[in-house]
């Protein structure tokens, strides 16, 4: 989404850019050292309309680097479900969802800041003037939480799934250390509730990363912002191209064959090779992929390899703290 193309529906209207970077600044330092005043940009429309400008801008574009690792006949259900959009802000996925489909969607939205929904209204009405959002859910649901199962916490956040009661859910969540144990708990009652676990976990075993005090499983993406809103990262000195973030999806009525690993962490390359630590039915290993005898095309791919992708090897030796393997598939891909 460009930022061009959002402005006119902002609440608040910016007297110039430096007074956009500053509000823009105001919200981001809100965020990252003084999460005691987190909920101030809900109550200011000068504040929502700097997240909305930056945030909104910047996140829309990881729905559908997200949807490049889900099962494909999975997306084709859910483009056609109920996008209930829980902690909705100014309305960052339901927009990107419509967005990725390209067609009128089924979409509502759950928000508790008055002035959030103003701003999402207000958006929504303006792009999509002839298109309204559901006030109730129809046919299949999907329950999504975007950075906001972190503001609201696990017990609320299994209340919505009882209250809602969905076929599928999706959680695209800040891939940090803090929200890691609350993902988890969330995780453990969707197993116990007879979810299917899409992604990331290759099996419905305990997570070997549970109770670890240094490490924590998330994954990476990078996309490509619009150039007005890569323009304004720079100008408040933030990187939105390369972002970690904290990715789960369950459904009840779809499953999945899922891959045998899943890469949580890739180690910087050396002259010889590639190493990276996978979770492999649930127990983490390390590997060894040798650059030798690899092509050209198989270096790039690799070389752009990333956390969160799904993995098949085969075993070459055992070594003292690693596998060295030979890529099968990646990214579902044979390789
Ligand atoms: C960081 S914002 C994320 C907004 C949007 N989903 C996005 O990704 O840009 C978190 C949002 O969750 C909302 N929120 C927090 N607790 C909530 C709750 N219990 N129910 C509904 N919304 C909630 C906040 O008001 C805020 O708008």
């Amino acid at each position: 989404m460009d930022f061009f193309r959002l402005k006119p529906f902002l609440l608040f209207d910016f007297k110039d850019e430096p007074d956009l970077i500053k509000a823009i600044e105001e919200v981001s330092l809100k965020f990252t050292q003084q999460r005691e005043r987190i909920s101030d940009y809900l109550n200011d429309p000068r504040l929502a309309s700097a997240y909305t400008a930056f945030y909104l801008t910047t996140n829309m574009p990881k729905l559908e680097a997200v949807f490049k690792w889900m099962p494909k006949d999975w997306l084709e259900m859910i483009k056609h479900s109920t996008f209930i959009d829980v902690g909705a802000g100014p309305g960052t996925f339901s927009l990107a969802f419509r967005e990725w489909a390209g067609v009128p969607v089924k979409a509502m939205q759950i928000e508790t800041s008055s002035v959030m929904r103003d701003q999402a209204r207000k958006i929504w009405e303006g792009l999509y003037p002839d298109e309204k959002l559901l006030q109730k859910a129809e046919g299949e649901k999907v329950l999504f939480f975007g950075h906001s199962a972190n503001e609201m916490g696990p017990d609320a956040v299994l209340r919505y799934i009882k209250e809602h009661d969905p076929d599928h859910l999706l959680f695209i969540e800040p891939g940090t250390k803090d929200f890691f144990p609350q993902m988890l708990k969330i995780r453990a009652a969707l197993i116990k509730y007879d979810f299917n676990i899409l992604f990331p976990c290759p099996s419905a075993a305990e997570c070997p990363l549970k109770g670890s005090s240094t490490d924590w499983c998330h994954q990476f993406i990078q996309v490509r912002q619009e150039n007005d809103v890569e323009r304004l990262s720079q100008m408040v000195r933030k990187d939105r191209r390369n972002l970690p973030l904290t990715v789960h999806a369950f459904s009840k009525t779809f499953s999945t064959v899922n891959p045998s690993v899943r890469v949580i962490r890739v180690l910087p390359e050396t002259k010889f090779s590639y190493d990276w630590e996978g979770c492999e039915l649930n127990h983490l290993e390390r590997y060894q992929i040798m650059k030798r005898g690899l092509n050209k095309n198989q270096t790039t791919l690799l070389s752009e390899t990333l956390a969160g992708a799904a993995l098949e090897v085969e075993l070459e030796k055992v070594l003292e703290t690693s596998k060295r393997v030979k890529i099968k598939s990646l990214g579902n891909k044979p390789f």
